[in-house]
């Protein structure tokens, strides 16, 4: 079976399983197995090396999905013919694509996930686009700052700031960089991520609940915090509805939050504000929420913090996705 028999007979089954997106997701996973196996490609003797030899030269460099229609007739091997099955079985099962290779792209950066962690969405990158702007604007944060990334999951967010203050050379910004989760799971996962861009020494994981670990105490030994927090937000009649690869795969406690789908937000709204900031402290906090949230959300910040500024953020959609709140004593 070649590339092309390969694609066409996956897709179509895909499709008559119902599955969105059948060609994108049969062609990312004939990539996977075929990435994985890239240094015995090179070596097969039944494959024509010149086919391969321009990509495969260059060992680092991944196929893409053009390199899979240039070289179609590439002939799968026994081997990757039958983890290519395993994985288009999985997806089938409606399995979202990121589990079965665990890993998914956020903010340009390559993330392992597990089912024990959230899937990182594209609309949560406005939060460390966000971030990395306030950095760069606001004068009182030129100086150090600490980072509180709360529910960090896959540690995609607090990673990605890191990642790119390291890229950017702002690094000396930082004083220090904190992630919590309530699932020690996810703490796990977020830092494996840490270690991939070996940075597990710069943050502190802290496997807690957000109402125990914000307090008073946390936020002593700095003058500017920035609080990044994308917690659950979903309601549990809502969370009923959800398609069955979210529901059936994504963790319930990284979706869920009450009645309403607040719980989580006013928890930490309210766990910040029993915090009593000195005269030059300053607290950026940046939340995501669903649209249809954020009206009351910022009623209920106001109720908190009545001297705040807050600002929001659209997402692609132009729908109102992030909450910034810029609070003072
Ligand atoms: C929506 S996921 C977001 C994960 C990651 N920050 C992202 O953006 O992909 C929410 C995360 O919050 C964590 N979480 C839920 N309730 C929490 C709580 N009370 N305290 C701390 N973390 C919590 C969950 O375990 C989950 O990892």
């Amino acid at each position: 079976m070649n590339i092309k028999q390969a694609l066409q007979s996956s897709t179509e089954n895909l499709e008559s399983h119902n599955i969105p997106s059948a060609t994108l997701d049969a062609e990312v996973l004939l990539l996977e197995v075929l990435n994985e196996n890239k240094l015995n490609l090179k070596n097969t003797k039944e494959n024509d090396e010149e086919i391969l030899s321009p990509t495969l030269q260059n060992d680092n460099k991944k196929l893409n999905r053009s390199w899979l229609y240039t070289h179609d007739y590439y002939k799968l091997s026994a081997k990757e013919k039958e983890l290519f099955n395993n994985f288009i079985n999985q997806r089938i099962k409606n399995k979202p694509v990121a589990y079965i290779i665990n890993r998914k792209e956020f903010f340009g950066y390559d993330f392992f996930v597990n089912e024990n962690v959230l899937i990182p969405r594209p609309e949560t990158e406005l939060i460390v686009e966000e971030v990395l702007k306030i950095i760069n604007n606001k004068k009182d944060l030129k100086n150090k700052f600490n980072l509180i990334d709360v529910g960090t999951g896959s540690g995609c967010i607090v990673i990605s700031i890191l990642n790119e203050l390291q890229k950017n050379k702002k690094r000396k910004t930082l004083n220090q960089s904190v992630a919590i989760d309530i699932s020690s799971k996810a703490i796990e996962v977020a830092k494996i991520n840490a270690t991939k861009y070996n940075i597990e020494k710069n943050i502190k994981f802290i496997n807690e609940d957000l109402k125990k670990e914000i307090n008073q105490k946390s936020f002593l030994d700095s003058n500017n915090f920035i609080i990044t927090a994308n917690l659950p937000y979903i309601s549990n009649s809502n969370y009923k509805n959800l398609s069955s690869n979210v529901k059936d795969y994504e963790p319930e406690l990284a979706l869920v939050s009450g009645k309403d789908g607040l719980d989580d937000i006013k928890n930490l709204l309210s766990s910040i504000s029993n915090i009593k900031l000195k005269l030059n402290q300053k607290i950026y906090l940046l939340l995501e929420a669903d649209p249809h949230q954020i009206i009351d959300i910022k009623k209920r910040t106001k109720e908190y913090f009545k001297d705040a500024k807050i600002k929001i953020i659209n997402d692609f959609s132009e729908k109102e996705r992030i909450i910034i709140v810029e609070i003072k004593q």
